[in-house]
């Protein structure tokens, strides 16, 4: 449900960070603030700081950053309504039992809670099902599956008796209406009469929990050799189960996966239970769908790593490698096992045992090797510019490591293992990111190298998109950094930005900042240029990137300029405006030095260009206008 936001900000005003994360950090003064050991990597020396004045938390070591709320979300596993609640419970302020919140999301709320209490109803009868006479065959069918009694317990198996509405007529008889079950998916609709009828019949059931471990939906495989139904049916996506963010097993695996700082990704019900029951405890799956970006974000609040262990058979490596991208991109350190054709974890580990699970997870390839294998077996490197293609693709898929420093490195795995120099592979890397980087220019310029974009075998949309989902491969540049502090920090400057300097997020060149400054626009049309930090970091829809840079902008260690200090105590605005000045001038400056290459670069590759007077035209220009920066941002300063 949707809390209204002066009641969130009250939520978040009236809690103590400090508090709230000493429950599971311990935290020592120093300076304005506290610093602890970071629970999201594993830390030896405290990188992680708290400022109880802004109400946030930082980690300079892996990043991670956020406010009460998303630290709850993120250390607990828990919702945003979770959070809330939890929080307002221990502020003691009454969550209005939503007279205060519209009535339409009331309703929503109370349909949501039904579902929950009827889906954790049925479940209970599904395992008293299982444990009835009815039930006894399917018993023996889990122990001839390998699934102990206590691991049968573990995961909430049960069984769906064989029947038309067994379980509707239960539900009700406990009091749960129509609208309820219907909400949960446990019934579906005549076609001729809307009479309702159970979804599951005669099925093994395995309950899917949330992090919490709350039922929100269930899988159901059929128990008999009926090929004309699928061997599973699931919950359909309803009010309270969406399959695409759901982790299948994180409940029973969650602590493990903390603990151990990994995860192993399955691609069923069965595999997961298999592996837990065999000692692997930290074993989830994607439960029925194709790998999402939301399933692994969710997982990279967990731990770091991550092995994908999917089927042998080439639908299954198919999905492994396109949940590989996603897993990269997320930026799980991910490795992937390989099994023999046709095995999947279930039945490798019931044939070879535990000894040989750990043997195949120590040999599990990095996400590099993974890759070019599989484009190696489908003949890519057979051919000079079938190489060409499979190199560019595997540098585009280094280029996604949300970690830029692991580049370099990357890059020069990749060189060794195709013995090619560190250099040539440097160049496809350098291309890749020009491309990227030529897109942020504005209209007039694009107009001059449109063929260079497409060149790059893009289309421009492409290219949007994977800057909009990978945009942390674009480093964020000191200037735009004090920029947007000055921006988000000092009174009347984003007015004085936008109102008297024109600046628009085009002036910016990465897509995180650009991104962030629009963020920040927004609100300011919205709210006023008061308080915009507390705004900004009460939202929880900003991008992972966006929050991560508004954390690293107001925590700062290093001071950006040396101005800054000064201004930082009484914030004098001349000094402010000065800054703000010498920093929009580098930002253009750095636009230019990046033009002015990539015109370069054009020019010795094709000195006999139609295009060379245009060219020539523009480098004149830009030389002028490098020439007028100082001037035309009253700054000596560069
Ligand atoms: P598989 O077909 O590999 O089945 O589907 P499995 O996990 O090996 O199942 P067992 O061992 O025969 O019991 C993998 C996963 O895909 C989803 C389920 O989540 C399943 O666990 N699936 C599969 C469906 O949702 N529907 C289907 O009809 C089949
Ligand atoms: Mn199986």
């Amino acid at each position: 449900m949707r809390y209204p936001e002066h009641l969130i900000e009250q939520i978040r005003a009236q809690s103590d960070i400090i508090e709230v994360i000493s429950e599971t950090v311990q935290l020592r003064k120093s300076g304005r603030g506290f610093i602890g050991l970071c629970p999201f990597h594993p830390d030896k020396k405290p990188s992680m700081n708290v400022n109880p004045d802004l109400g946030i938390f930082k980690c300079f070591s892996c990043g991670k950053g956020g406010n009460v709320i998303t630290f709850l979300m993120d250390k607990q596993g828990l919702t945003f309504t979770e959070a809330i609640k939890s929080l307002a419970y221990k502020a003691n302020i009454p969550l209005p039992d939503d007279q205060e919140v519209t009535n339409q999301s009331n309703e929503v709320y109370n349909r949501r809670e039904a579902a929950f209490k009827v889906l954790a109803a049925a479940g209970k009868y599904y395992q008293n099902t299982l444990h009835s006479p009815i039930g006894e065959s399917i018993i023996k069918y889990f122990l001839g599956r390998g699934f102990d009694i206590s691991i049968q317990e573990l995961f909430g198996l049960g069984y769906a008796p064989d029947s038309w509405s067994d379980t509707l007529l239960e539900m009700q008889k406990l009091g749960f209406s129509e609208q309820a079950l219907e909400d949960a998916g446990l019934i579906l609709r005549r076609e001729k009469d809307g009479k309702p009828y159970d979804r599951f019949r005669g099925r093994a059931i395995f309950p899917i929990h949330d992090p919490l471990g709350k039922i929100i939906g269930f899988g159901a495989r059929r128990m008999n050799d009926d090929d004309n139904q699928p061997k599973y049916i699931n919950s359909p996506q309803s009010l309270v189960y969406d399959k695409s963010k759901v982790l299948y097993g994180l409940a029973q695996a969650k602590s493990a996966i903390r603990s151990e700082g990994k995860a192993i990704l399955t691609e069923g019900y069965a595999d997961t239970i298999a592996l837990v029951q065999s000692g692997f405890t930290n074993v989830i799956a994607s439960s029925g769908t194709a790998l999402t970006i939301e399933q692994l974000q969710l997982l990279s609040r967990y731990c770091k790593k991550l092995y994908i262990v999917y089927d042998g058979d080439s639908a299954g490596i198919q999905a492994a490698l396109r949940g590989m991208e996603l897993a990269v991109e997320t930026g799980l350190d991910v490795w992937m096992v390989t099994l023999p054709e046709g095995e999947d974890p279930d039945s490798f580990i019931k044939m070879r045992g535990p000894d040989d699970f750990r043997r195949a997870l120590r040999d599990a390839k990095s996400f590099l090797q993974y890759k070019s294998d599989a484009l190696k077996k489908q003949g890519l490197f057979d051919t000079a510019s079938g190489k060409a293609q499979a190199i560019r693709s595997l540098v585009e898929t280094i280029a996604k490591v949300p970690d830029t420093l692991q580049h370099d490195f990357l890059i020069q795995q990749l060189a060794d293992s195709m013995q090619l120099s560190y250099s040539q592979l440097e160049k496809v890397y350098e291309e890749l990111r020009k491309a990227k980087f030529s897109l942020i220019k504005n209209d007039q310029q694009k107009n001059i190298y449109p063929d260079q974009i497409l060149a790059q075998e893009h289309t421009e949309k492409d290219i949007i998109s994977a800057q909009e989902t990978s945009s942390s491969y674009i480093k964020v540049f000191p200037e735009e950094k004090e920029i947007l502090r000055i921006a988000l920090t000092s009174d009347n400057a984003l007015r004085y930005m936008t109102e008297v300097l024109g600046i628009s997020k085009e002036a910016f060149l990465s897509p995180s900042a650009s991104r962030l400054y629009q963020y920040t626009l927004d609100i300011y049309i919205d709210k006023g240029d008061t308080i915009l930090i507390q705004h900004l970091t009460d939202r929880n829809d900003l991008p992972e990137d966006v929050r991560n840079l508004i954390m690293d902008i107001v925590f700062l260690k290093e001071d950006i300029s040396a101005n800054w200090t000064k201004f930082k105590v009484e914030i004098p605005q001349e000094n402010v405006r000065r800054a703000l000045m010498e920093s929009l001038a580098k930002l253009r400056l750095r636009h230019l030095e990046i033009e002015l290459d990539f015109l370069r670069a054009e020019l010795k590759q094709n000195p006999h260009n139609e295009k060379e007077q245009q060219i020539m035209m523009r480098l004149q220009e830009i030389l002028q206008e490098r020439h007028e920066i100082p001037m035309k941002f009253h700054t000596s300063l560069i």
